[in-house]
């Protein structure tokens, strides 16, 4: 991590590495950084036609602003604005978007910018990733969620009736601009959703981190920001695809997180909302099978609620359906359940011993509580 300084017109930011080689890149994260997304592009050396992708919210608050940053480096952009909303995150997207992109004469020479929280970036993640087999890819994270987590990584997807995130590639951006002020114009609730995957990162990683989001009003955004693109960072860096089971860590709360999305309906539940009910199943896993305390599990329940974050699921959610729906996920490997518990805050693990009964009285927990 270096702190970028004032040069020219460059406002502070701070810039973390993700280092894969040849296809590394910088996070910056500061203040006011969208009105310099020309000209970071032309530092970086990137040349081409822009496919702006957004949605119609977004859109809305920034997309002039970044395309007067664009024309005002030199750069040609179309803007490709999608309906707001997970649903959104479907081929059927995917398709208008290329079609649109086709039809305006991309070729494999184009840059596509998302712009956006993180259903944004996962569709436009995954249109860079296969249009033309792979154009570069600029985030432009302007969710809480999209910040510190669904900007980095390089994990692009788009969902089927079947399961959350089922269609995807991995695509690494090549590099990612995380303007805080952007954050102001959340809603509440947008806001807050997107606090789940700090939690989350606070209970796999940084118990400090779960100290300091307990406070009111919540000190230093940005190093909040930088904390957990730090973290997903490091993790990324050395488990890109998911195969020694590090980066498997990154889904503590999902495997009912992503069931209870998809059985809800997409966009009924954010995904922030659902992944704290997932934690909260999680974290009565690991009280169960690794001994977690009930002051921590008390410490979740607490920040949950700082959060204004769901802690309980409506009866109506049939158990054998989340269930099916979380057979169904890519957590699943060859019969056996990948579920991440964590016996202490700041540690975390994948384990097999989570069984079918477990997960239904996980959900019984949540019903009743
Ligand atoms: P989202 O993209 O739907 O954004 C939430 C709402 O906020 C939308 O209505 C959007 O229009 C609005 N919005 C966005 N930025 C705004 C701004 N600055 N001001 C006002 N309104 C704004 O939801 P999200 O929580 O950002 O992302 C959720 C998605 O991210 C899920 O599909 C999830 O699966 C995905 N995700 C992916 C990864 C990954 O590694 N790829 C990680 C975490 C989450
Ligand atoms: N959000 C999970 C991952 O990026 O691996």
């Amino acid at each position: 991590m270096s702190n970028g300084s004032s040069s020219g017109t460059r406002t502070d930011f701070i810039s973390v590495p993700v280092e894969l080689a040849s296809r590394s890149y910088v996070v910056e994260i500061g203040a006011n950084l969208l009105d310099q997304t020309g000209s970071r592009l032309r530092q970086l050396g990137l040349e081409g036609r822009v496919a702006l992708i957004t949605d119609e919210n977004v859109d809305r608050h920034y997309g002039p602003q970044v395309t007067t940053s664009l024309a005002r480096a030199g750069y040609e952009s179309s803007c490709y604005p999608i309906p707001a909303g997970e649903a959104s995150k479907a081929l059927a997207t995917v398709e208008q978007v290329c079609d649109s992109m086709a039809r305006d004469g991309f070729d494999r020479s184009a840059i596509v910018l998302a712009l956006g929280g993180g259903v944004v970036g996962d569709l436009a993640g995954f249109v860079a990733g296969v249009y033309y087999r792979g154009l570069k890819l600029v985030q432009l994270p302007t969710t809480v969620m999209a910040q510190v987590d669904s900007a980095v990584g390089g994990k692009t997807a788009v969902n089927l009736p079947a399961g959350k995130n089922l269609v995807g590639v991995f695509h690494q951006p090549t590099f990612v601009l995380a303007d805080t002020v952007t954050l102001q114009t959340l809603g509440r609730r947008e806001w807050n959703e997107g606090f789940a995957e700090v939690i989350k990162y606070g209970v796999i990683r940084s118990p400090e981190l779960l100290v300091k989001l307990a406070q009111d009003p919540l000190p230093d955004l940005a190093g909040v920001v930088r904390e957990c693109v730090q973290i997903k960072a490091g993790i990324v860096a050395a488990d890109e695809h998911e195969t020694s089971g590090l980066r498997a860590l990154l889904n503590f709360g999902h495997t009912l997180g992503h069931a209870i999305e998809a059985v809800a309906g997409y966009g009924s539940f954010f995904h922030g909302e659902a992944i704290a009910l997932g934690m909260r199943a999680a974290a009565y896993l690991s009280q169960r099978h690794t001994g977690l305390s009930p002051e921590e599990v008390a410490q979740l329940d607490a920040l949950l609620r700082r959060f204004s974050l769901p802690r309980t699921l409506a009866s109506g959610f049939k158990p054998e359906a989340l269930l099916r729906h979380a057979f169904a996920d890519k957590k699943f490997v060859s019969g056996r359940i990948r579920f991440v518990l964590t016996p202490r805050f700041g540690e975390a693990f994948v384990s097999e011993q989570v069984t079918s009964n477990d997960l239904l009285d996980a959900v019984s927990y949540l019903q009743a509580t």
